[in-house]
Parts: C-alpha cells; sequence; structure tokens
C-alpha cells in the first residue's frame, strides 16, 4: 500500500524541484516602419532584434520567442492601433514593441491595459509617452534627454542667440522646449522659432528665414533618416554655415547610417546624444562588429539599432525573471530599476517612471579613416528625462 502511494516525500520533492519548467513560447508584436521614406528605421532596428535572438536565444531556454513583424508604413497612428489591435486579437502576442514614431505610440497606448498587453517602446522619443499607459517601457531616449543639457552647453560655450527650427509634432515640440529651456537658463536669447511640416516638408523656406534671423546657432531637430540628410544639404546649400552660424541640435540630425549620405556640410557640427556607431567601448565594439558580419563591411549602426538591442535585452531579462510566464505588471515590474551594460555605456529602466536612464554624450562629427563619425568628447553623466523631473510626472 505505502510503495503504490508514491514516492517517499522527499524524493517527490526531489523531482519535482527538478523537473523542467513548461517551455513558452512568447510571441512578440514588432511594429516599426518598413516602407515609405522611412523604411531605414525598420530595417535598422530588426538587424538588432534578429541578431539579440541570435546571440542569446539559448539564454532562456527552454522558452523560445517568436517574432510577429508588422510595418506601420510611417507616422500613421491608424494603421499602428489597426495593426496593435490584429496583434493582440488575432495573433494573441504576450507583449508588443519597436515604435518608430510618437504619434504611433500614442495610438497604441489606450489599448494596453484592457488588453494586458505590455509595451517595449525601441524608439519613440516624446517625454509624455510613458506616461499614457502603465504598461509601456521604453529602452530608447527623450529630446528632454539630449536637448535641455544641449541648451546649457550652448549657452555655456559664450554663444548669445539662437533660432530653433523643427518638426511640428511630438518630439520638434519636446526638442524645442527643451533646448529653449536649457539655454535661456544659462543667459541665451532666442532669435525665433519655426516649425516644419512632418510630411514632405521643403527646407528652404525655413533655412532661409533662419539665415535671415541671423542668429549665433541654430537648433534643429527632424526625425532622424532621410530629412536628417535633407536638411543637413539644405543648411549647407543656403550657406548658413559659411554666414557663422552654428548648428546644434540631438543625434537624431546627424544619425551615424545618414552621415555617409550628407557630403561635408556636417563636419564640425556638435549634437548631444545618447549612442553614437564610434562610441568608446568593448560592447559598442561587439556590437558593431556583429552587424558588419551580418551585413557586410560597410554597415553603420545608429541609435535606432541599440535602442532596438536594449529593447531585446529588457524582454529576455523579463522572460528570464519570471521563468517564461508574465501578464503586463509581471513583465513591467520585472523592469523597474533593471540595470545593463548597453553598446551606448550603462542603461536603467528608471522604477518609477519605466522610462530609460543613460549617459549623455556631447559630440562632434569628425571625419575618421575617410568616414564621418559623431566623435564623443565629453560625458555629461547619466540622466533621467528632465520633463519629468521638472513636471513631477510618473
Ligand atoms: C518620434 O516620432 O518620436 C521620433 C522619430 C524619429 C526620431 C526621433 C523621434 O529621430
Amino acid at each position: 500500500m505505502t510503495k503504490r502511494a508514491g514516492l517517499p516525500i522527499a524524493a517527490a520533492l526531489a523531482i519535482a524541484v527538478s523537473m523542467p519548467a513548461s517551455a513558452e513560447n512568447i510571441k512578440i508584436g514588432f511594429i516599426a516602419t518598413f516602407s515609405g521614406p522611412n523604411a531605414s528605421f525598420g530595417k535598422l532596428m530588426k538587424d538588432a532584434v534578429d541578431l539579440y535572438i541570435k546571440q542569446n536565444a539559448s539564454s532562456i531556454a527552454p522558452h523560445t520567442v517568436e517574432l510577429i513583424v508588422r510595418d506601420d508604413t510611417g507616422p500613421a497612428p491608424d494603421v499602428a492601433r489597426r495593426l496593435a489591435q490584429e496583434l493582440i486579437t488575432r495573433d494573441k502576442v504576450n507583449l508588443l514593441a519597436g515604435v518608430v514614431f510618437t504619434p504611433n505610440a500614442h495610438a497604441i497606448a489606450p489599448l494596453l491595459v484592457e488588453a494586458k498587453v505590455p509595451l517595449v517602446i525601441m524608439n519613440a522619443g516624446t517625454s509624455v509617452t510613458t506616461t499614457l499607459s502603465p504598461n509601456i517601457v521604453r529602452t530608447s531616449f527623450t529630446l528632454w534627454q539630449s536637448s535641455y543639457p544641449l541648451g546649457k552647453w550652448a549657452a555655456k560655450q559664450g554663444i548669445k542667440t539662437a533660432y530653433t527650427a523643427v518638426t511640428d509634432y511630438g518630439p520638434g515640440h519636446d526638442g524645442e522646449a527643451a533646448f529653449i529651456k536649457g539655454f535661456t537658463e544659462g543667459g541665451g536669447t532666442i532669435a525665433g522659432s519655426v516649425r516644419m511640416p512632418i510630411a514632405n516638408p521643403d527646407f528652404v523656406p525655413f533655412m532661409q528665414r533662419a539665415k535671415d534671423a541671423n542668429p549665433n546657432a541654430l537648433y534643429v531637430f527632424v526625425p532622424a533618416g532621410p530629412q536628417s540628410t535633407a536638411i543637413m544639404k539644405t543648411f549647407g546649400e543656403r550657406g548658413l554655415g559659411a554666414s557663422g552660424i552654428r548648428l546644434l541640435g540631438p543625434g537624431d540630425i546627424t544619425p551615424d547610417d545618414e552621415l555617409p549620405n550628407m557630403g561635408d556640410t556636417p563636419i564640425g557640427v556638435v549634437t548631444a546624444h545618447h549612442y553614437s556607431m564610434a562610441h568608446d567601448s568593448a560592447a559598442n565594439k561587439a556590437f558593431v562588429e556583429a552587424l558588419k558580419k551580418e551585413h557586410g563591411p560597410n554597415y553603420r549602426t545608429s541609435f535606432m539599432s541599440v535602442g532596438a538591442w536594449d529593447g531585446m535585452a529588457a524582454i529576455f531579462h523579463a522572460i528570464k525573471a519570471n521563468n517564461g510566464k508574465f501578464d503586463a505588471d509581471k513583465f513591467v515590474g520585472s523592469l523597474k530599476g533593471w540595470q545593463t551594460e548597453s553598446p551606448r555605456g550603462p542603461i536603467m529602466i528608471d522604477a518609477e517612471t519605466r522610462d530609460i536612464v543613460q549617459n549623455e554624450y556631447m559630440r562632434r562629427v569628425e571625419r575618421r579613416d575617410g568616414q564621418l563619425f559623431n566623435v564623443e568628447f565629453e560625458n555629461l553623466g547619466m540622466t533621467k528625462d528632465p520633463w519629468k523631473q521638472i513636471e513631477g510626472k510618473k
């Protein structure tokens, strides 16, 4: 009888403890831009995501991840919301990730709590975005993180007057407000401000207005990618640099992957940002080399690569921390205060705001071995989103 009742308790416990956890297949709905003028963003992000999975899949065994990729076509909130809805209800994803453009993130945010799905934002950089749902964690950046210290830095350099020109939507409004606050707190004066359309902008009239105002410096934000190359060329061709106006901005105006398309105009341009392909660390060298090995020696990484890479590192951490089984609360909970060494330097997810904390670097575009790079010359240190600090937002 005793024998049939089963194993002695100690033996039964030993078996239970050593039993492998049930293998979970975690479905990630990955939404980014893969078509239209900003198609390079989706490719940069997915290249990094694929590499991360390739290098780290064994670390989450017996669990696996499955990527379900969707193209939101650009800043298109209606498309992004429909894709997110389909991924949640039809594909039954465990989480959403990606999202290049702020309006798309804002269209997805209201769906998350009811669906009990977390969203890891790997690019969209408007400060308010993370406050729109407790299910959002961000591994990219905010415009306030770069542009507020940049404004202070510019004033410290003795730059007296500045003009601002930004794309007329979330991150542009943030960049403008952040730069103006930092610059005027440091004693600078704003000579004027313009906002430029997000779709098919012709930068000529805006650069002409900036030139006519004759400031010491021009602060620019446009979405990285073809717009950054177009405005850089217009800045050069309209003679703003030649007339002594210094171009400043977040790293979005000199993204590493676009520098080869920009001619010589960006040489000397100073930006503040969290990632440079030329960042001098072992982690970044390994990251750049691994992507070159996958895609060829001319491959250029950018801040979109690192936002996606660290987003995957966050997801893998949450999978491990929850042994493959999580709801949105557990997922987000396991990332509060999470730290890692990223190719950009050390990063942390702020436990209060779920937003990223990271070093901001001052950089200058220089030619090295025949190629242009953002060469870091000052580390401004670990930076929380200043907007949330100033406004007391969570
Ligand atoms: C955004 O929409 O939040 C965004 C897009 C491109 C950038 C930066 C921010 O370069």
